[in-house]
């Protein structure tokens, strides 16, 4: 019997995939996700894939030589990277690095920080790993998945801004200027979300369905933060990686702890390990970013704040409110 689509509504669906032009599934990502199910396939066969995409086996070097990687040795080559990384880790930095040469034509846009953006998503991808790691629950996420969903979490906004150019850039205005999310926004303008738009491209591409959930629902409704850890995983990573810029403290600390404590299992020790974490990787994830735009580095890879305008976002726990259409 088909699976019942995660999105929410089937009208949603169909006006995403009316008006939007998804990208296929990054052919050197499709390879790498062969080999991983052949036990006889190994790193040559993976950097001999990742050779016929160059300018993805490119990009994906230089990703995977960033500072928050925090590897040992300056990799040369894209044999070597294979033999360090191995074929999973190879295949989650492949999509991102696919969806990086995919909107490639977007750097350089004057309203539209997307190195800011891919800051942010690199920084909530490893914290997301990071919680990932410390939750043995059911219904979480494995560290690769949940790497690769805090990647994609806001991949809608880049498809949005291809497709739909200056009514995306007046969106984003709109949100600023009036000071109301961006979700809200592109909800009353478009008739469905980045959220959705990033949801339906996961579930294209075939990821696990929990990736897909955990996209679909990070910005709500609250029911699905805080009864499904694979949402709350992503959530938080989301507003611990907008947020860790400042000083996470008070109410807001406690209540993203009390959220982690009562659908993560986690201490409020390991809550704090994870923000210590968090704020070591965004000082990589910024000095990447310093290089990059030196121009000591060709690929955008961090950014300056975090991802821009999710910022003023309220934290998942006062989520009650913004339910997504
Ligand atoms: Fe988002
Ligand atoms: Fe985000």
């Amino acid at each position: 019997m088909p699976m019942k689509p995660l999105m929410p509504r089937n009208q949603v669906r169909n006006l995403v995939d009316e008006r939007l032009r998804l990208p296929p599934f990054p052919d050197a990502a499709r390879e790498l996700h062969v080999l991983l199910q052949d036990p006889k396939a190994g790193t040559r066969e993976a950097a001999e894939a990742l050779e016929r995409a160059p300018a993805v086996g490119a990009r994906l070097l230089q990703l995977a030589n960033a500072g928050y990687m925090k590897l040992a040795t300056r990799l040369d080559s894209i044999a070597h990277m294979a033999d360090v990384l191995g074929v999973r880790t190879l295949h989650d930095l492949a999509l991102q690095a696919a969806l990086m040469e995919q909107y490639a034509h977007l750097e350089g846009d004057s309203e539209f920080d997307i190195e800011g953006q891919w800051a942010h998503a690199i920084l909530t991808a490893l914290v997301a790993r990071g919680l990932a790691r410390r939750f043995h629950g059911p219904s979480g996420l494995r560290p690769s998945e949940a790497y690769v969903a805090g990647i994609l979490h806001d991949a809608g906004k880049l498809v949005l801004l291809d497709c739909l150019g200056d009514t995306y850039r007046d969106a984003q205005r709109e949100a600023g200027d009036r000071r109301r999310s961006l979700e809200a926004i592109e909800g009353q303008r478009f008739g469905f979300t980045h959220v959705h738009v990033g949801a339906r491209l996961v579930e294209r591409w075939n990821l696990p369905r929990q990736v897909v959930r955990a996209i679909c629902f990070h910005h709500g409704p609250s029911f699905e933060i805080v009864n499904n850890p694979a949402v709350l995983i992503v959530a938080l990573a989301d507003q611990i990686a907008y947020r860790c810029s400042n000083a996470l403290g008070g109410t807001v600390r406690s209540r993203l702890q009390s959220l982690a404590a009562r659908v993560l299992h986690l201490t409020p020790e390991a809550f704090g390990e994870v923000l210590v974490e968090a704020q070591k990787h965004r000082a990589l994830v910024t000095a990447d970013l310093r290089l990059a735009r030196s121009g000591a580095l060709s690929v955008p890879s961090a950014g300056k704040n975090g991802g821009g305008s999710d910022r003023d976002f309220p934290d998942p726990a006062e989520r009650t409110k913004t339910q997504v259409p």
